[in-house]
């Protein structure tokens, strides 16, 4: 049974000490203590102690989340406490796909997300829709557009987009707080994607997105979402021209019955999947400039789906790698914490008992190990790291 309960000041007093140790480097293998803890795990579940990295967060005023699937807290008693213990914020991993949703034509089904969106309800956590408008073109392997809006005429998808956005904003107004919209709209040398939903071969589509997610949850924070462009690059380049346009375009919306102006887009997630290797992972000194122009026309910044993959033989990562991913996890959330527009965090799962990384080694073969708890939900150098860039932001602006 799972509970939460005011810390007493024995629990506030050791959380102290934990912190003084995490600070140290140290915080990583400190054994439980038994009863007073802020949120009870199930017995055989590791309690990392100290401060979760929701209270660190929520002191912040700023979001620490995570993936969540369903089919993982299934057969896995650890999961679903250690979520809820740990972040303010779910992201439903795949549920909210329109391969998942939107398998038959105008036939919904939102059962797997609303799940989630629950789960996050009742541990006082936000929701957060993931991709509604999103054609991995290097992955049609993983079939995220289904075959019957595949199949439609240009004029034909461009209406099943709009109704496709329309309806999931509405089926999640007042309980999702953010929407990442569309996802992925550019190659990597910065030019629109020919994917299945960029029917006119410009960016009206994306315009169109926003446009019906705005109308129809004029409450909800609007994302544009993207990889590798999180340091300022040739990508990131187009990005910010893309949103800066969104950003100078207004919508008239309904809120309690008032008219309101909203702009189309409030804000861009950068995914963060980086890795130790040479070349996989940016430049905090870039992301911090790319974030500060983004802070500079009136934009929100997220990081949506960090990870951060390592070399793995047999599963097992080496201590070097381990300390330069603590290193990498430290700098880059600590760069987004320390701009004022950032709102937080988002990990692509917290432990390497389930990780897209290792679930797909044909995309990223050898590597692993990529989350800040390990397999048996141990905290590896990395979550102390993540702890430690919570607290040296305190007292900074958001
Ligand atoms: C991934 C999921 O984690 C996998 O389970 C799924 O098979 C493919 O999608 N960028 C994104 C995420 O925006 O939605 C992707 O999630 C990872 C890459």
């Amino acid at each position: 049974m799972i509970s939460v309960v005011t810390p007493p000041s024995s629990v506030l007093r050791r959380a102290a000490a934990t912190m003084a140790l995490v600070g140290l480097g140290l915080g990583v293998a400190i054994a439980p203590a038994a009863g007073n803890e802020v949120v009870a795990l199930p017995s055989g579940c590791f309690d990392p102690l100290g401060p979760a990295l929701r209270t660190l967060a929520d002191d912040l005023g700023v979001v620490v989340g995570t993936a969540y699937r369903s089919a993982f807290a299934a057969d896995d008693p650890c999961y679903e406490p250690t979520a809820t213990r740990e972040f303010n914020s779910l992201t439903p991993e795949i549920a909210t796909f329109s391969n998942t949703i939107a398998r038959q034509p105008g036939e919904y089904d939102f059962s797997d997300a609303d799940a989630i969106c629950a789960i996050a309800a009742r541990s006082d956590m936000r929701c957060q829709v993931h991709n509604l408008v999103w054609d991995p073109v290097d992955h049609p392997e993983w079939g995220i557009v289904p075959e019957w809006i595949r199949s439609q005429p240009p004029a034909e998808r461009r209406r099943t987009m709009i109704d496709h956005v329309t309806r999931i904003a509405r089926h999640f107004r007042g309980r999702a707080d953010t929407y990442t919209v569309v996802n992925e709209a550019f190659d990597d040398q910065g030019r629109l994607q020919a994917n299945v939903w960029n029917t006119t071969g410009d960016e009206s589509y994306v315009v169109d997105a926003f446009r019906a997610a705005r109308r129809t949850d004029p409450q909800g924070d609007l994302y544009y979402n993207e990889f590798g462009a999180e340091d300022v690059n040739v990508k990131s380049d187009a990005v910010f021209d893309l949103v800066r346009r969104l950003r100078r375009e207004w919508v008239v919306v309904e809120v309690d019955g008032r008219v309101r102006h909203r702009p189309l887009i409030d804000g861009v997630g950068l995914q963060m999947h980086v890795g130790v290797g040479p070349g996989e992972a940016p430049d905090p000194a870039s992301v911090a400039a790319n974030i500060a122009r983004l802070r500079r026309e009136g934009l929100s910044v997220r990081i949506t789906e960090m990870d951060v993959r390592v070399p793995v033989t047999d599963g097992r990562a080496s201590a070097v790698d381990l300390l330069r991913q603590r290193d990498l996890y430290h700098s880059l959330v600590l760069t987004c914490l320390l701009a004022p527009n950032c709102e937080g965090v988002t990990f692509w799962g917290f432990t390497d008992a389930h990780s897209w990384i290792t679930e797909n080694p044909e995309t990223f073969s050898g590597a692993g190990a990529a989350l800040p708890l390990d397999a048996q939900y141990r905290p590896k150098p990395a979550y102390g790291a993540i702890r430690r860039a919570f607290v040296s932001s305190v007292g900074s602006e958001h």
